[in-house]
């Protein structure tokens, strides 16, 4: 995996547009159907969506269906905006014939979507987050601007979400001999992919991550069940995951339980 710092125009033009982010993010809480004051070239002007798709056929033929543009045509001027939403007012740019410079290409940075998802900030710069602020990781390795559902593979197709992450951790792919159902269910079950407080981007530090799934039974002779097994001098160990009991949390290729 390459890391692309650039230092570019863009990266400059990004400082000017912090304040218009602030304001943004008011208008955001108090109606939720927005669009951004953009980042951009100097003295270009909005000229709609609708002008890009006589030289980008491809992106722009496929866009309707996209979740950004679906939230955009519901503001006063979103049908305009939607392209230019993100790219910023593409005037200079069609002038020139597309001239490089002439309008911003967010490529690595994730300071567009910054401007509207203002939060997001704050996650990828918790202790345990997906290197993204570097731009070893993007935005775009896991949500898709230009078509389709903006969470990739998102909806009910959880394979298909899956399938995101595995395209860069292949070692939790399997097939395993004993699969974790729990996996099914899909990655983002046990970890919060923008970034947490906790190690290994975890949801929850303690087997309460476990016992989401795993019912947990305290019996009148006092004995603590889980999965039907009496766990009272486990639980004090450690995690479920770290104490060398279910440390082949993803799988396993030899141990059922999932001991390694
Ligand atoms: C007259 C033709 C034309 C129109 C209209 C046009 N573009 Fe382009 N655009 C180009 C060309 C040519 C390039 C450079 C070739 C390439 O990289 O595909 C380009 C490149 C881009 C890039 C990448 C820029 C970079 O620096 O990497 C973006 C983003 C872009 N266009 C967005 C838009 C948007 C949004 C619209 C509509 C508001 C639009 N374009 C309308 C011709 C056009
Ligand atoms: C939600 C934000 C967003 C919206 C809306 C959006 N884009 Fe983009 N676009 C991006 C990002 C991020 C990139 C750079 C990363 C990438 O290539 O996926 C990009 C890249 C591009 C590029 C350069 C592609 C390349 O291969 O270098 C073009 C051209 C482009 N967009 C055109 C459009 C057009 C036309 C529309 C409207 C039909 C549009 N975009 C709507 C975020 C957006
Ligand atoms: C102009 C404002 C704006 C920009 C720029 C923008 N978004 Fe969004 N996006 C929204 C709004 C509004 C929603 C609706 C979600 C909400 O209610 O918070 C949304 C929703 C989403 C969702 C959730 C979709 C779902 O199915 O729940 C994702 C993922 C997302 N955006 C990613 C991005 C990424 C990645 C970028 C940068 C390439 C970006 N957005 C740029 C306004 C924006
Ligand atoms: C490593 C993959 C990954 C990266 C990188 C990533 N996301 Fe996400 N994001 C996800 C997944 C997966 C979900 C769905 C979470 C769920 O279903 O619980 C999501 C959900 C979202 C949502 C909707 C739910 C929410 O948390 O508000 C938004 C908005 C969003 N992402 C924006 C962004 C932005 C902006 C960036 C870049 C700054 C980004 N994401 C980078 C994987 C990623
Ligand atoms: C574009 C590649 C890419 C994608 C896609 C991706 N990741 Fe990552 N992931 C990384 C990188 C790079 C790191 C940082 C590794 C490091 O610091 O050693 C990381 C770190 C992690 C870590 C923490 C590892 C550790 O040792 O602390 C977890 C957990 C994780 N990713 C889960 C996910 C999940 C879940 C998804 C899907 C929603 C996902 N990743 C999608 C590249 C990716
Ligand atoms: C049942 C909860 C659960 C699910 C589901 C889950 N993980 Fe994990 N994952 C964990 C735990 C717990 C750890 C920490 C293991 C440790 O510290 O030894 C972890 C660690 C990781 C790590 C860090 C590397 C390592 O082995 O320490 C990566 C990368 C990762 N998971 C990716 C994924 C991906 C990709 C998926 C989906 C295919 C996924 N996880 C599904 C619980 C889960
Ligand atoms: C999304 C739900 C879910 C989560 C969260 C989850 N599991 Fe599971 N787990 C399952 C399912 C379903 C099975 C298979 C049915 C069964 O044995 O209960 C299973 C099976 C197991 C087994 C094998 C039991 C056996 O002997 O056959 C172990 C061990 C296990 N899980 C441990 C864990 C640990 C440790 C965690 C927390 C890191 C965890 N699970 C989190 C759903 C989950």
């Amino acid at each position: 995996m390459s890391t692309r710092p650039r230092l570019t125009k863009r990266v400059l033009i990004n400082g000017a547009v912090v304040l218009w982010g602030v304001l943004l993010a008011a208008c955001l809480t108090v109606e939720r159907a927005m669009f951004a004051p953009p980042m951009q070239v100097a003295g270009a002007e909005f000229v709609g969506s609708g002008e890009c798709a006589e030289c980008h056929a491809e992106i722009s033929s496929s866009f309707h269906d996209a979740t950004h543009a679906k939230l955009f045509a519901e503001g006063t001027h979103g049908k305009e905006m939607s392209c230019e939403a993100c790219h910023g007012p593409a005037s200079k740019h069609i002038e020139s014939g597309g001239v490089a410079g002439t309008i911003v290409n967010p490529d690595r940075s994730p300071e567009t979507c910054f401007q509207c998802h203002l939060d997001k900030r704050a996650e990828f710069s918790l202790p345990h987050s997906h290197p993204v602020m570097n731009g070893q990781v993007t935005c775009t390795d896991c949500h898709e601007p230009h078509k389709g559902d903006a969470i990739m593979g998102g909806g009910t197709h959880l394979a298909a979400a899956n399938e995101t992450c595995l395209q860069c951790h292949n070692a939790q792919r399997g097939p395993y001999v004993f699969e974790h159902e729990a996996s099914r269910e899909g990655c983002v079950t046990c970890h919060q992919p923008h970034g947490t407080i906790n190690e290994k981007m975890l949801k929850s530090r303690n087997q309460s991550l476990c016992l989401q799934c795993h019912y947990q039974e305290q019996t009148a002779s006092g004995q603590l069940l889980i999965g039907g097994r009496d766990h009272r001098s486990f639980v004090s160990r450690g995690t479920c995951w770290t104490a060398g009991c279910h440390e082949a949390v993803h799988g396993s290729h030899v141990n059922s339980s999932l001991r390694f």
